[in-house]
């Protein structure tokens, strides 16, 4: 009573809380990046480049990647980018449909505009370092 309501956002973390609070930490985290691979794989314009993988491999090594680089405790145990996806010639077109799934993972995990604007330059900031190599 008579206190001032914290500023909400979608995962009732504070406005300046990292993103990595804002996404609903780890386990928020969990679950964007299972509906991104569940995207991926259902994605005409991508899906094959993911048939020879470990689903539980890559979603964990994603998730630690997104929880290491928006904030959190966790280190990422993977490969750097560009060595992960050297020699698989990844062409613009992929890199937009990878982005889209991204975006619309996010849209069905109910994140904030803000945090997908955040993402999404996340995102394409990574672009030299996936495409092309
Ligand atoms: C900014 C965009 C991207 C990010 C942040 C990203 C992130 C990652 C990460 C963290 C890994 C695991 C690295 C490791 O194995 O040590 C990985 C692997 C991989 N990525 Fe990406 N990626 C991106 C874009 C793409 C695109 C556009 C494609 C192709 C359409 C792609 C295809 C793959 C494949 C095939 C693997 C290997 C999976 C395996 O080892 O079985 N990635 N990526």
């Amino acid at each position: 009573m008579g206190s001032e309501a914290a500023v909400a956002t979608s995962n009732d973390a504070g406005a300046n809380a990292s993103l990595y609070d804002r996404l609903g930490r780890r386990s928020g985290i969990e679950g964007i990046v299972e509906v991104i691979w569940s995207n991926h794989t259902s994605n005409p314009t991508i899906k094959q480049r993911y048939v020879n993988s470990d689903p539980v491999k890559v979603k964990r090594l994603v998730t630690e990647m997104c929880c290491a680089g928006f904030g959190g405790p966790e280190t990422y145990s993977g490969q750097e980018m560009k060595a992960a996806h050297k020699g698989m010639n990844i062409n613009a077109e992929e890199f937009v449909a990878a982005c889209d799934d991204v975006l619309d993972a996010l849209e069905k995990c109910n994140v904030g505009k803000r945090e997908r604007d955040e993402i999404l330059a996340i995102l394409y900031s990574l672009k030299s370092d996936v495409v092309h190599l």
